[in-house]
Parts: C-alpha cells; structure tokens; sequence
C-alpha cells in the first residue's frame, strides 16, 4: 500500500467515526433501526479500531473521544506534569503496574504509561477504576491529574492512582501513532 493510499484510509476511517458520533445524537429512533439492519459483525467491527486526529490538540489540553461506547482521554501534556510524574517514586503509588494494554507486565513508571518516549502523549481509558464514573480532567484532584468526585478518587498527571478508592490506574487501551497528528485506537 502506498503512502497516499494510506492516508485516504486514514482519513476515510476518521470521517467514518465522526459522522458515526453525530448521527447517534442526530438520527434517534430512525438511526437506530438503521444500525439494527446492519450486520453486527461488520458494525463491531468498523468500531473497534478508531483513527483519531490529535493535530488540533494543545500543550496543556484533553482531547475526550468516544471508543468502544467509552470515553478515551487523550491528553497532550506540558513539561511541568511530566516532570511531576516522572518525579514519583515508584514505592509511592498505590498500584505498581503501568495498566498498559501495550506494554503488558510493565511497571507503574511515566515512562510505561505514554504513548511516546518524551511523554508528552498520554492516552487513557476516561473510566474511574472504583465504579466506573468518568474522572474530572484538566489539573483536577491533589496530584494535578484527574479527580473522580463521587467517592473522591485523586489520579497524577500520568493518570495513576494516588488517593481515594479506586484499586487501579487508569486503563492505558491498545493504541499507536500512525503518522505525526494520527492516533490508532484498537
Ligand atoms: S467511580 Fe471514581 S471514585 Fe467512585
């Protein structure tokens, strides 16, 4: 497959997903008997890998898409929160693995979490491992990362958990670079 063939499946995939998002709230009742129509397979299919374009997000924001009926947060972080991650010793979090679909096994460091060597890249599944709440972003909580305010779960800027109840850190799902400003979900 040549490059530009490439691209066009990238762009074919992403307008795919983005149409899909709108029609859902757009189409109701009569979107819905479409999509029953539909062979399932080839439905679950088309939507569990996603491409998304990341060449609009800022240093310091969130960018929150849908995948797989769940939030994925995918945040382009500023040199301060890697420096304060990457400041952890490992002894101070609450759980030890990284929780990184992509690196299985690994441990809990920054490092294990990005989605990119500098750290500049983190991708995470937008679910509160406590009950499932999706966690307040944005610098929210004690550690500057993510805050869960329903039984008050307090989450780094690497999404790992630090206080409160939750067992786990956020999910890290399958996920790639597939040019400069693509993400692969799935
Ligand atoms: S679901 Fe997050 S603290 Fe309860």
């Amino acid at each position: 497959m040549s490059h530009a063939d490439d691209h066009a499946g990238t762009r074919r995939d992403f307008l795919y997903y983005a149409t899909a998002g709108a029609g859902a709230v757009a189409a109701g009742a009569a979107g819905w008997t479409l999509v029953n129509q539909m062979n399932p397979s080839a439905d679950v299919q088309a939507l569990s890998s996603i491409y998304v374009d990341i060449s609009g997000v800022e240093q310091g924001t969130q960018l929150t898409v849908k995948w797989r009926g769940k939030p994925v947060f995918i945040r382009r972080r500023t040199q301060e929160e890697i420096d304060a991650a990457r400041g952890v010793a490992l002894d101070e979090l609450i759980d030890p693995s990284a929780e990184n679909a992509n690196k299985p096994g690994a441990d809990a460091s920054d490092e294990n979490r990005t989605l990119d060597e500098a750290g500049e890249w983190l991708v995470m599944m937008g679910v509160c491992t406590h009950l499932g709440c999706v966690p307040l972003g944005n610098g929210a909580g004690e550690f500057g990362g993510w805050f869960c305010p329903c039984h008050g779960s307090h989450y780094d800027t690497a999404g790992r958990i630090r206080k409160g109840p939750a067992p786990r850190n956020l999910d890290v799902p399958i996920a790639q670079f597939t040019d400069e400003t693509t993400i692969l979900l799935g």
